[in-house]
């Protein structure tokens, strides 16, 4: 069986992260729990940043925070080394109070607000990655208005159709992201590069996610060069930085083959160190933005299983005390995930169920179809890989609460979000006076 980060069964046959025994994890916390291994976590991010030293180019790495953000994250990748990728006025904010360095935050979005913007600009952050006309507009009027000059890369789309689930593929042309490679890329260089309020530093594009092989990204890097000499002809400037996003796939379940981190990196960058020399320019310093390949495999959701239905020679199902709601992944684009009985590791998974969350959604499947270690009430089923998208794509449905998260390493515990209320559910809720006064009355005109 394939254990991720520094999983493993204990002496009492349970599962262990982090030197921490997941089912003291679960009295302690409760369930639905989301457990963080942060050994796995920093190990990723040094392979990143260590491979890129040995291949001696000029790089940043930046954690695409979307895939996990709190404030213990950004801690994280601050004391990494790491640069940091957000794309909103929370994500922004999430950094600033965790005091994550500035100059090392880059700013997305296909469609940044002006408070956002405003917010970024007196900030100082390192970069934007601008998306838009209307964004290059907004950005040149609000840093008018604070006198100040930003740093900024444009998001081109290669025209590239990365091999994987459509809704996280980005890179093809009909995509709501960008500029598209060629004339419309070059028009919004043009205009960038003419603003006494953007310095332009390069490009960036990001073909899609959980991919799992290069050529995708060599082809896009092969445009991208043939671009960057374009702009240098016409307009005449070296540009000195090129993005090439996140994207690196990892294992959710077995048939998941991914290259590893340092094959990744290598080859990214023997790409645009060929393509870029090959037509005479100058090697850009390489940004990329990996955000599921750094917190995915190290997050595991501990649920508790509680009541089952056996459909005669159909299937049974086996429902769990969390579902779409902590993680949407499955409903959204079917994702698939791997699971074991936390409690009894010890003997060979062999009853074919299928696991069901507890929202009152038909497609609330956590897994279809999953050979478990004969699951009963209250066995606590441990799912891997639930680091990345989950959390930060959680909601409340059905107003249930959203899980905590704990944060585990060398046998030690940190609670590092807090497991919502009701009262939590409730805070934002308006009741109009008259509700309240008439609660008892019957209501005949409305
Ligand atoms: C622009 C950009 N960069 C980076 C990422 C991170 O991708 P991943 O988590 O697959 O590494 C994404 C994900 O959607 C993205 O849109």
């Amino acid at each position: 069986m394939y254990l991720p980060g520094s999983s493993k069964i204990n002496s009492k046959n349970h599962l262990e992260i982090g030197g921490v025994d997941t089912i003291d994890l679960v009295t302690q916390y409760g369930t639905p729990l989301y457990v963080m291994d942060e050994w796995d976590v920093r190990n990723r991010m040094r392979e990143y940043v260590n491979t890129f030293e040995k291949q001696q180019v000029a790089f940043q790495v930046a954690y695409a925070s979307k895939a996990l953000c709190t404030m213990t994250m950004c801690h994280i990748a601050k004391e990494e080394g790491l640069s940091l990728d957000v794309v909103s006025g929370g994500e922004l904010y999430t950094a600033l109070k965790a005091g994550f360095p500035v100059d090392r935050i880059h700013f997305h979005g296909n469609n940044k607000s002006d408070e956002e913007i405003k917010m970024a600009i007196r900030a100082d952050i390192g970069a934007f990655v601008i998306d838009n006309h209307y964004e290059i507009s907004l950005i040149e009027q609000i840093a008018g208005n604070e006198n100040k000059k930003v740093k900024a890369l444009i998001r081109v789309t290669p025209g590239i159709e990365a091999h994987t689930h459509e809704y996280i593929q980005t890179g093809q042309e009909d995509s709501k992201f960008g500029f598209n490679i060629g004339e419309m890329a070059l028009e919004a260089a043009k205009r960038v590069n003419q603003s006494n309020q953007i310095e332009l530093l390069g490009f960036h594009f990001h073909i899609g996610s959980q991919i799992f092989d290069m050529t995708g990204f060599e082809k896009a890097i092969e445009r991208m060069a043939a671009f960057y000499q374009m702009v240098q002809k016409e307009l005449k400037i070296n540009l000195p930085i090129l993005n090439t996003g996140g994207g690196f796939g990892i294992r959710y379940v077995d048939e998941d083959q991914p290259l590893s981190i340092r094959h990744y990196v290598t080859a990214l960058v023997e790409s645009v160190k060929r393509y870029f020399y090959h037509l005479g320019l100058e090697i850009p310093q390489i940004w990329i933005e990996p955000g599921r390949s750094i917190v995915g495999e190290a997050g595991t959701t501990l649920y508790t299983i509680g009541s089952n239905k056996e459909v005669p020679n159909v299937r049974k199902y086996v429902a769990v005390d969390g579902g779409m709601m902590d993680n949407p992944r499955p409903a959204l684009y079917q994702a698939k995930y791997n699971a074991v009985i936390a409690n009894r590791m010890e003997s060979q998974a062999s009853e074919l169920v299928s696991v069901a969350g507890k929202a009152c959604e038909s497609g609330d499947m956590l897994i279809w179809d999953i050979l478990l270690n004969e699951p009963q009430s209250g066995d606590v089923l441990a799912v891997f890989s639930t680091g990345a998208y989950n959390y930060s794509m959680a909601s409340n449905y059905n107003r249930i609460t959203r899980p905590a998260m704990v944060l585990v390493s060398n046998g030690k515990t940190d609670l590092i979000v807090k497991r919502e209320t009701y009262d939590d559910l409730i805070q934002h809720d308006l009741v109009p006076e008259r509700f309240i006064q008439s609660s008892y009355n019957k209501i005949t005109n409305v």
